[in-house]
């Protein structure tokens, strides 16, 4: 820079470029900065950006993000939010999930009801299809929803499988099945920091879930762990060397404390169960569905995802995710608050508002 600055000096001609290329310079400095600020968005957004556990999170549209039960998809630096679309526009005799993706994963767009299903095994009036989850196979370059299907009764116990080329479906039917020849109800969805994937369902004559692997191809599971423990709602993180396990008990639609275990490995030994959270709170009111790592240049924050249902009224169900705290194989949910993400670093942080 001085030395360029000292030749400049040296010929008068080049003290009009140099003025010349200091306004240039000024022009493209502006340019730059418009630049990095268009870029930088997605982070100045998610620097903004807060998560209001509770309160109606709408979608790019303005409407309420309808992905109930859901799950998480990381694909191509983004993340796909797929769960239960209960609108009240729906048909009554179909169901429905909705996909809306994001990179900061508080501002969602709505990528529209992806799976649209018309009772598919004679499961008559008011069958069910909940908690879908939809896993990437870098394998096979196909998306792959898996979902507990069911009759009013809940006494089909099945999942379901569903695939796509594309992230964003349609997806397409391909079967029903129990899984290990197990009754299967709720289920949950973990990928691995080696990318291998599993499935936990809720299988009530065992009392206890199971934790099974997907093939290569994710059309077919084989046994991983069973878990002595009727919980539903099950998730799993891996975090620290250990593996946590949380559930919710069986409640219906009405929340209860929800638990978790550790082990060293999906195997096992699992420790007992303890609270996630206060037991008089009843977990703030919700029902996990999942814990989504998010592991950022600086730290690593574990999202609690969960239901607060409104049995009555499905569609105005609220979600309340919040940044777990884990250390030494301790895990809590602490008290909702308003709460902001940054994806990138990893950071989360919990503002304590007034009221
Ligand atoms: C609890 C489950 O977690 C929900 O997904 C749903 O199946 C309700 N039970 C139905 O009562």
């Amino acid at each position: 820079m001085n030395s360029n600055c000292k030749c400049h000096r040296r010929e008068p001609v080049s003290v009009v470029r140099l003025r010349k290329s200091g306004a240039l310079r000024a022009v493209s400095y502006m340019a730059l900065l418009i630049g990095l600020l268009v870029i930088s968005g997605g982070e100045l957004l998610a620097a903004s950006g807060v998560i209001r556990p509770g309160d109606p999170w709408l979608d790019n549209r303005g409407q309420r993000i309808q992905a109930h039960g859901g799950g998480i998809t990381v694909w191509k630096g983004r993340y796909y939010w797929f769960g239960e679309d209960r609108s009240q526009s729906n048909n009554p005799d179909k169901r429905y999930v909705a996909c809306y993706s994001s990179r900061d994963l508080v501002h969602w767009k709505f990528r529209g009801q992806v799976f649209v299903l018309s009772d598919p095994e004679h499961l008559g009036p008011h069958w069910v299809l909940e908690r879908p989850k939809v896993y990437a196979s870098s394998r096979t370059g196909r998306f792959v929803m898996y979902a507990h299907l069911d009759d009013v009764h809940y006494k089909v116990a099945r999942v379901m499988i569903a695939v796509s080329d594309r992230i964003v479906g349609p997806y397409s039917y391909v079967k029903s099945f129990r899984p290990l020849d197990e009754e299967s109800r709720d289920i949950g969805q973990f990928v691995d920091d080696d990318g291998s994937a599993y499935l936990i369902f809720e299988s009530r004559p065992t009392k206890g879930f199971f934790i099974a692997q997907l093939t290569g191809d994710f059309m077919n599971l084989k046994k991983t762990c069973f878990i002595p423990a009727p919980l539903e709602g099950g998730a799993l993180v891996h975090m620290g060397g250990l593996y946590y396990v949380v559930g919710s008990h069986m409640t219906g639609w009405r929340p209860n404390p929800n638990v978790y275990a550790t082990a060293p490995a999906l195997t096992g030994p699992w420790t007992e169960f303890k609270n996630l959270a206060p037991p008089e709170a009843d977990n703030y009111d919700s029902q996990s569905t999942m814990l989504l790592k998010v592991a950022g240049s600086k730290t690593t924050t574990v999202i609690f995802m969960s239901d607060i249902w409104h049995s009555r009224e499905l569609w105005d169900s609220r979600y309340l995710w919040m940044p777990l705290e884990i250390s030494n194989g301790l895990m809590q949910l602490p008290q909702p608050q308003p709460w902001s993400l940054n994806v990138k670093t990893g950071d989360s942080l919990v503002r304590v508002e007034a009221k």
